[in-house]
């Protein structure tokens, strides 16, 4: 996505990103996030403007308002949003998650929910003899289809007789170009894309599944390999170095990646972005934990997860360089992380982003004019 010309600061480059703190930890992880992405925009001379907007349980208790149609167009205008985590147990379940979350991936059209799953240095697997190594794998779940689109309804409610449907949705056009980001991730690493699925039992969907998938391979030059998502779970825990970019629907995408994130060490590392890869619009960024309740407030939340969704964030805009900074500062962080509260991991990011990113070179030191980050 083309970067901003930011007016105050002529010729630098800037961002316009919006944050969504939400709920319970939101607002402690992605502060933490938003200063690691700003260390790193002061040290390699790029900007980023924060819009800060207030959604979640507090608006809804208060105004009854999910996301007004007129956050929604602000929205639309962004080059990125952060989100920390939407859901109160004050709010019925659905409200927000409906409403606010599988909304956004909805009408911004993100139909694509990377999230990798990897084992950091230093972080334990509950797994035992499972090295960082074993564990380093690329979840592409589908996000705008399946059982999540609400098709289905209730009658009889509340009597005997209750009748509800849950229809998984599948389109040809929707499962294609879902398979066609993974097949360009899987070229980008092993060459070799799994997708999981259920086509012994669910033999409409898991068969467009499989047709697409083979056609996509034979058109991208991926090698195609294939698991029934329940030996998937299995194969997760006993061997999970077997896999490395997998590709899944929406539902069982959403499962998988909970047990990712169990064998990677648990969702404080669990990083994932909700991307319209086609760049026609913002794609957004939130760690995989939820709002956490139990936890806000005493300082305790690990913002890694958030700070980790905030590099998959400046990757996608186009700055690698910050991305890797942010990415490492924060991995170097994990070690003993569980001793620091959240204030103190984001200290600790800050401060290594810097030492990640070279310094910006000095005035006189042969740099053609022009070419220098004009970094504040
Ligand atoms: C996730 C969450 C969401 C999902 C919920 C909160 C709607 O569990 O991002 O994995 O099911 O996708
Ligand atoms: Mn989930």
């Amino acid at each position: 996505m083309e970067p901003h010309l930011d007016s105050t600061r002529a010729g630098r480059r800037s961002h316009l990103v919006a944050v969504l703190p939400g709920d319970g930890i939101g607002p402690e992880v992605t502060a933490e996030a938003r200063r690691a992405v700003d260390a790193a925009g002061a040290r390699i001379g790029f900007g980023v403007d924060w819009v800060e907007l207030y959604l979640g349980a507090d608006r809804y208790l208060a105004t009854g308002e999910v996301l007004p149609d007129t956050v929604l167009k602000e929205l639309e205008q962004v080059d990125a949003i952060l989100l920390g985590a939407v859901g109160r147990p004050d709010v019925p379940p659905g409200v927000l998650e409906r409403g606010l979350l599988l909304r956004l991936r909805f009408e911004l059209d993100l139909y694509v929910n990377l999230r990798p799953v990897r084992l950091y240095p230093g972080v334990a697997s509950p797994l035992a003899g499972v090295r960082p190594e074993d564990v380093d794998l690329l979840v592409v779940r589908e996000n705008t289809e399946g059982a999540y689109v609400g098709a289905g309804g209730v009658v009889h409610r509340g009597t005997a007789a209750e009748v509800a449907t849950e229809e998984s949705l599948n389109t040809r056009h929707g499962v294609e170009r879902c398979l066609r980001y993974a097949a360009g991730r899987a070229r980008e690493r092993d060459g070799v894309l799994t997708l999981v699925h259920k086509t012994n039992v669910l033999t409409h969907a898991g068969g467009l599944w499989a047709r697409a998938a083979r056609a996509v391979a034979e058109e991208t030059g991926v090698r195609l390999e294939y698991a029934h998502v329940d030996a998937a779970c299995l194969h997760l825990v006993t061997d999970p170095g077997r896999y490395d970019v997998v590709v899944t629907d929406n539902l069982f995408g959403d499962i998988l990646t909970d047990l990712g994130a169990g064998i990677a060490g648990g969702l404080g590392t669990a990083a994932s972005a909700n991307l319209n890869p086609s760049g026609a619009g913002p794609s957004l960024f939130e760690p995989v934990h939820g709002s956490a309740p139990d936890i806000a407030g005493t300082g305790r939340a690990n913002p890694v997860a958030a700070v980790l969704s905030a590099a998959l964030l400046l990757e996608h805009l186009g700055e690698a360089g910050a991305a890797a900074a942010v990415e490492a500062a924060a991995v170097a962080a994990l070690p003993g992380a569980g001793r620091y509260s959240t204030r103190e991991l984001g200290d600790q990011i800050a401060v290594a982003v810097a030492d990640e990113v070279p310094a910006p070179p000095e005035a006189g030191d042969g740099v053609a004019p022009g070419s220098r980050p004009s970094g504040p």
